[in-house]
């Protein structure tokens, strides 16, 4: 639906009247009505890197998810607030791993005498208090578009042990299986799923003596709709098509897939794609609609309509970003996150570690 454009008018007006003040940040997830709006877009990765690279705005409004604002807020300075139009704009695969059960997995990886040879990773899509764990403990945050980097940096710490080391990946179970398996040549045996709710992670201490990989029961509740049978049924009616998808897909979805990457490399390889091509994207609905519409020479079908949008990103509307540009405008900062100064010391640890990978 076209904004409404009494609103738009006033989005524009309290843009041009805070200036260079403001910065604004939107994910790729995001609505047509609100990414019009943004000073620069991004994959979670880029979106870190823009908001660390922008020390002369006062005010960083990130039109995305709660995790993203956490981590912008960790890498700006602290005369720099960050405001999330929309604070229920959550993440429930973030949600799905909370900091005393990684602390408990943490302790079962002790109690099983690997704990030595162990590197916390985990997705940008977790709370802050979990990057400040991996802080901690000699982990690293990874993004979709750096994850086999990451792990492979992971690793490398531990090189020096007999055996080699071992990976904790939280929270999203899939990224971890599809990158250790799909691209740095590990098997699914080397696998093993650490589910929160069950007592010791509903694993014995021999599996998580022999796992290489240890995978936190976490999935995304858009991307874990796509099905392997919609591949085969897209492939059997439209030959030449290609699947596109996001590593949040299952292990399924991708072994089956021409292509996977980050929201950016989805973007990146559809503006490349010759004209006339024909492609199935598996990723959030609204970056879909999008690329459909700015590429009206390639045909661009959703891979599934069964699958929606991500409701917690849609949550940033017009009117909620309207209302946080005029508050700002008025001198008032509505919705600031603020990450503590202890977990924000921790957790930096963890994201420029990150920031530091080659690539
Ligand atoms: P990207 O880093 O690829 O933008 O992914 C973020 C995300 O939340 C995907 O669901
Ligand atoms: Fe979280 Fe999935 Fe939404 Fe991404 S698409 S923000 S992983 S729920």
């Amino acid at each position: 639906a076209a904004s409404d454009p009494a609103l738009v008018e006033r989005a524009r007006a309290a843009k041009e009247a805070l200036g260079d003040k403001v910065f604004v940040l939107g994910h790729h997830y995001q609505r047509d009505e609100v990414i019009q709006f943004a000073d620069v877009t991004g994959d979670s990765f880029k979106l870190a890197r823009d908001a660390a690279g922008r020390p002369e705005a006062e005010y960083i409004v990130f039109c995305g998810v709660h995790f993203m604002a956490e981590s912008a807020d960790i890498l700006t300075g602290p005369h720099q607030k960050v405001v999330l139009p929309d604070l229920a704009a959550g993440c429930s695969m973030a949600d799905m791993a909370v900091l005393t059960q990684v602390e408990d997995a943490w302790d079962a990886l002790a109690e099983a005498g690997v704990q030595d040879a162990v590197v916390p990773v985990t997705y940008m899509n977790s709370s802050a208090d979990i990057k400040a764990f991996c802080g901690r403990n000699g982990g690293v945050v990874c993004t979709s578009s750096n994850a086999e980097v990451a792990l492979e940096w992971a690793f490398d710490q531990k090189a020096h042990l007999e055996g080699g080391g071992k990976i904790l990946f939280f929270p999203d179970q899939h990224l971890g299986r599809n990158t250790a398996v799909l691209k740095m040549g590990y098997t699914l045996d080397d696998c093993v799923v650490w589910d929160p709710q069950k007592p010791n992670g509903g694993l014995t201490v021999e599996q998580l003596r022999d796992a290489t990989m240890i995978l936190w029961k976490g999935h995304c509740s858009v991307h874990g709709r796509f099905t392997p049978q919609v591949v085969d049924k897209l492939r059997a009616t439209i030959p030449d098509i290609q699947i596109l998808v996001h590593p949040e897909c299952t292990h399924e979805v991708v072994l089956k897939a021409d292509l996977v990457g980050s929201t950016e490399f989805i973007i990146k390889t559809i503006d490349a794609a010759p004209a006339g091509s024909t492609w199935a994207i598996g990723t959030e609905l609204n970056l879909v609609k999008r690329l459909a519409n700015a590429h009206p020479d390639k045909n661009i079908v959703f891979l599934e309509k069964n699958v929606c949008y991500c409701s917690t990103m849609n949550r940033i509307d017009l009117p909620h970003l309207v209302w946080a540009l005029e508050s700002l405008v008025n001198g008032i900062v509505v919705n600031q996150i603020d990450v503590d100064d202890d977990t924000e010391r921790d957790a930096l640890v963890a994201l420029q570690r990150m920031l530091d990978l080659p690539g």
